[in-house]
């Protein structure tokens, strides 16, 4: 059995969450990935081929059912959960104007990037606490860390996928609450960021962004990367970030600085 535990990464079948998984596959947890498809769909060779133990649990993350097996799937494999990435989640399906916003639009985001994360933190965080009360660890060690996948769209207001935005700032509500919450226990809970990635997600808007980081949007004129992201969330689990709590990273190339 692995000392270090398990992390489970939500969302890790491909983009941010697969580099995610990988980074702390090989910060040496064993990994728990998730995807809504067939895991034959997925290539994830870079486990077995850099010997990182994993499961892959499928189901939507919004659901009670799916959040509850993957709890029960990642201790029945690896006996202890010591991190937990809330990845998953989905921008609009079409760009609409904040006057023409769609209630549906609305009810998918607030489930699968805001309700998902909540409550899948609260069942994580309800199991870490077991196993702490079991094995009678001391308060001062740490139990396990928690981190919330953002964006900058916390706080940058684009007014056509404003239900995106709404989602993303109640998420980075989740990460001050379960901080406030957790840190008596040692479960240290923050938050990365991320501006602009180069995934499926924003492989629609390529075009715009080329343009865009060519005229400077970003202090660092180029794409962010998964691996830029899973960097910054390797470095929020790592043991030496022992004093710190409900913090959060930007990724994003300085974007998030007023400049004149
Ligand atoms: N890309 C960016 O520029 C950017 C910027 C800021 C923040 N973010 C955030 O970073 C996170 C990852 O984004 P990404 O760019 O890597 O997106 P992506 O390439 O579209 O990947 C999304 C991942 O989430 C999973 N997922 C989506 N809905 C799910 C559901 N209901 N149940 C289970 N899994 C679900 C997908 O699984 P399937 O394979 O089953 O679809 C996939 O693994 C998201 O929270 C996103 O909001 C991204």
């Amino acid at each position: 059995m692995n000392k270090k535990g398990c992390a489970i990464v939500s969302g890790s079948s491909r983009g941010i969450g697969l580099a995610i998984a990988r980074q702390l596959g090989l910060d040496g947890y064993s990994i728990v990935l998730t995807g809504r498809g067939e895991r034959e769909s997925y290539d994830f060779s870079f486990f077995k081929e850099n010997n990182i133990a994993h499961i892959y649990v499928q189901g939507d993350i919004a659901t009670a059912e799916t959040q509850k097996e993957l709890v029960r799937e990642a201790i029945a494999a690896f006996g202890r959960i010591s991190i937990l990435v809330n990845n998953a989640g989905v921008a609009p399906l079409k760009r609409t104007d904040l006057l023409d916003m769609e209630e549906a639009s609305f009810d998918r985001l607030i489930e699968i990037n805001t309700k998902a994360p909540l409550f899948l933190t609260q069942r994580v965080a309800n199991t870490m606490l077991q196993y702490k009360r079991e094995h009678a660890i001391g308060n001062n060690e740490k139990v396990g860390t928690i981190v919330n996948v953002t964006s900058c769209s916390s706080t940058v207001a684009s007014v056509n996928r404003g239900e995106y935005c709404i989602s993303k700032a109640a998420e980075s509500m989740i990460t001050t609450l379960f901080a406030a919450r957790l840190a008596e226990e040692n479960i240290l809970v923050h938050e990365v960021r991320p501006g602009v990635i180069l995934t499926d997600m924003t492989k629609g808007v390529k075009e715009k962004y080329d343009r865009l980081i060519e005229q400077g949007l970003f202090p660092m004129q180029r794409w962010g990367t998964a691996e830029d992201v899973a960097n910054a969330v390797s470095l929020l689990c790592d043991d030496k970030m022992t004093y710190s709590t409900g913090n959060f990273i930007d990724v994003d190339g300085g974007f998030h600085i007023p400049r004149l």
